[in-house]
């Protein structure tokens, strides 16, 4: 969101923690992050070094002066950039060179309360929750946070599924069995419990619409392209290039927020999705993986860039896929999920291939 004093600039670093800062009229990012405390590498400040080279994922900017040295031609095309010197003309996302433990930012820590927990069918859980002081957390669609497990010393992964405007936020569970976070929702959980997050963090998040989109969700990896398409819709801007999710699920009842997604068809120009069920029995109109419905449209010879969030088979089935029909997407971003294990274990940072 642009504001009257100034830009919102995402610092994405490379551990996958988001910082936010706000950036008024004639700073720097730099200056902007100094003055919020966060210490992005910086040397020279003045162009010469190169050394806080950082790369702009969305958003405009005035680059400012420098020389060749510490950023070529080529690399300013490519979208590469010298916080030092630039300064924003929208609200930007950054890519910054090293950890938020080098730049001495730690992770927000939020509490929440929980408002409803909603049960699409037995294996899948929504939950949404009142976050105290909402305004100061800022996320990207496609970001997760981490849960503590109330009563437990442990913490699960969730990609928010609501968009970064709502009020309330909401994520999806898919239930493991004896998992703790699922056996926390079974038989403890009560409407008005508080709940500890850390976030946001992941590197799966919505660039700029520059090609066709092609989103692949499997299961709850719904959830993130949930808040992406929110995010698209809540522009109000029709976005420059086609958009196609293909959704699969295993059985009919893991097919979820359907409804939803009908809405998104409606308020995105462009916007187009296929629901896919891989179980032999169900009476589903497209049925096996997502990859068998996929058109040359959708893949566009390669020149589209891909999210992709599910289970681990899924990420590598979709990989092969792509190999074997000879298409080398644009960018590949990718998060993987595994249901009731840790997150060290479970979300891989998306990537860029
Ligand atoms: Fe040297 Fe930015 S700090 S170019």
């Amino acid at each position: 969101m642009t504001t009257a004093t100034g830009h919102k600039v995402a610092l994405a670093f490379e551990d996958g923690v988001t910082q936010f800062i706000t950036v008024p009229p004639g700073q720097t990012v730099a200056d902007a992050s100094y003055r919020a405390r966060i210490n992005i590498p910086l040397d020279c400040r003045d162009g010469a070094c190169g050394t806080c080279k950082a790369f702009c994922e969305s958003g405009t900017y005035d680059g400012g002066d420098y020389i060749d040295e510490a950023l070529t031609e080529e690399e300013a095309d490519a979208g590469f950039c010298l916080p030092c010197q630039m300064q924003p003309e929208s609200d930007l996302v950054l890519r910054i060179s090293g950890t938020a433990d080098m730049a001495k930012s730690s992770i927000g820590q939020f509490t929440a309360t929980l408002e409803k927990l909603h049960w699409y069918a037995d294996n899948t859980a929504g939950l949404t929750l009142a976050v105290d002081d909402r305004e100061k957390l800022h996320y990207l669609p496609g970001q997760y946070m981490n849960v503590k497990v109330p009563g437990t010393d442990e913490e699960r992964s969730y990609s928010f599924s609501s968009g970064p405007g709502a009020e309330k936020l909401t994520f999806l569970v898919r239930t493991a069995p004896d998992g703790v976070m699922t056996t926390y929702l079974k038989e403890r959980a009560a409407e008005g419990d508080r709940l500890v997050l850390e976030g946001p963090i992941g590197s799966f998040f919505l660039r700029d619409v520059k090609r066709p989109v092609l989103m692949l969700a499997g299961g709850t990896g719904i959830a993130p392209q949930l808040a992406m398409l929110e995010k698209l819709s809540a522009s109000g801007e029709a976005p420059a290039f086609p958009i196609h999710l293909a959704y699969g699920a295993t059985w009919d009842k893991d097919l979820v927020e359907v409804e939803a997604l009908e809405r998104y068809a409606a308020s995105i120009e462009g916007f187009t999705f296929d629901t896919i069920v891989a179980d032999a029995e169900s009476e589903h109109p497209k049925k096996g993986y997502v990859t068998q419905h996929l058109l040359a449209e959708h893949l566009n010879d390669g020149d589209v860039d891909v999210y992709l969030c599910g289970p681990p088979a899924m990420v590598d089935a979709v990989r092969k896929y792509f190999a074997a029909e000879g298409i080398t997407p644009t960018n590949f971003y990718y998060e993987r999920f595994a249901v009731g294990v840790p997150h060290e274990h479970a979300v891989h940072p998306g990537q860029a291939a």
